[in-house]
């Protein structure tokens, strides 16, 4: 099976589970999110990485796409601030493409592959990709599909991660490939500059994002345990496996990036 299909069903599958659905509250993020604003949960702060990525733009009108939707959560919290006639949302994954419809009534949701957008230049004044980029082949071709289909003046926000160069190794597995392993943050942003993006900012956020996503990570069963939702046996066994994802995040990310840059 081609990697980047084996990658989806990981995903359809891996969303799909209860666990992990009560990890995120049942509001369909699959994201680390954004602690630095007092999130109290999960949920709160996957929400709060999309309200922070938003901010960045400099308007918030017009028409946006939402790249790599997952199931949608995103693409709902976009309709707080854009009709649903502004929204487009795109995902590789029919299952999730399926499931996003649901979530954000009124949005166009169309299955898509990000390197290959099906929309005429100059559609979007604003394109916005949740955590998803460092999985296109190639991060580089899905940044010039979206200054593409930026109209001039329009923007581009994203949160995307810089793994570790050992990561090479196994990038195969994670479904990262390995032409989006940049070994520093300058040569990451050259990127946006060789294609003429202007005003390119790159944060770098892995306290704010990866960081507290692991904290929370760690605590969550004894959390879930204190509210009488998993048993003692079950808080234990699980925050074992928590513990061993947080460390695994831990070991093979660099930074966790928040990015913006304007098409002139
Ligand atoms: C970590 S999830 C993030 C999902 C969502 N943005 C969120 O924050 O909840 C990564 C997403 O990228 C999608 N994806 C991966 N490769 C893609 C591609 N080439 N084109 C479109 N979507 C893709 C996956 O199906 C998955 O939904």
């Amino acid at each position: 099976m081609p990697k980047d299909r084996m990658m989806v069903r990981i995903y359809d599958r891996a969303m799909k589970s209860g666990k992990q659905r009560r990890y995120y509250g049942g509001s369909g993020f699959y994201n680390f999110g954004y602690w630095a604003t007092g999130a109290a949960s999960q949920r709160e702060a996957s929400e709060a990485l999309v309200d922070t990525l938003l901010a960045r733009l400099p308007r918030k009108d017009g028409s946006i796409l939402d790249v790599a939707c997952g199931l949608g959560a995103s693409t709902r919290r976009l309709l707080l601030s854009y009709p649903p006639q502004a929204v487009t949302a795109i995902n590789i994954s029919a299952a999730q493409v399926a499931t996003t419809r649901q979530n954000a009534p009124g949005a166009t949701v169309l299955q898509m592959d990000a390197v290959k957008l099906a929309f005429a230049d100059e559609s979007f004044d604003a394109v916005i990709c949740v955590e998803a980029a460092f999985h296109f082949g190639t991060r580089a071709a899905f940044l010039a599909e979206a200054f593409r289909v930026l109209k001039p003046g329009g923007a581009l926000v994203l949160s995307d991660i810089l793994f570790r160069r050992f990561t090479s190794g196994i990038s195969d597995r994670i479904g990262v490939p390995k032409a989006n392993l940049f070994p520093d943050i300058p040569s990451y942003r050259a990127q946006f500059d060789e294609l003429g993006f202007k005003d390119v900012i790159v944060e770098d956020a892995t306290d704010e994002c990866l960081g507290g996503f692991r904290r929370n990570l760690v605590a969550w069963p004894a959390s879930e345990h204190r509210k009488g939702a998993m048993s003692l046996t079950m808080s234990f066994s699980s925050t074992a496996v928590c513990r061993l994802i947080a460390s695994y995040f831990g070991a093979i990310t660099k930074a966790y990036l928040l990015v913006s840059a304007r098409k002139p």
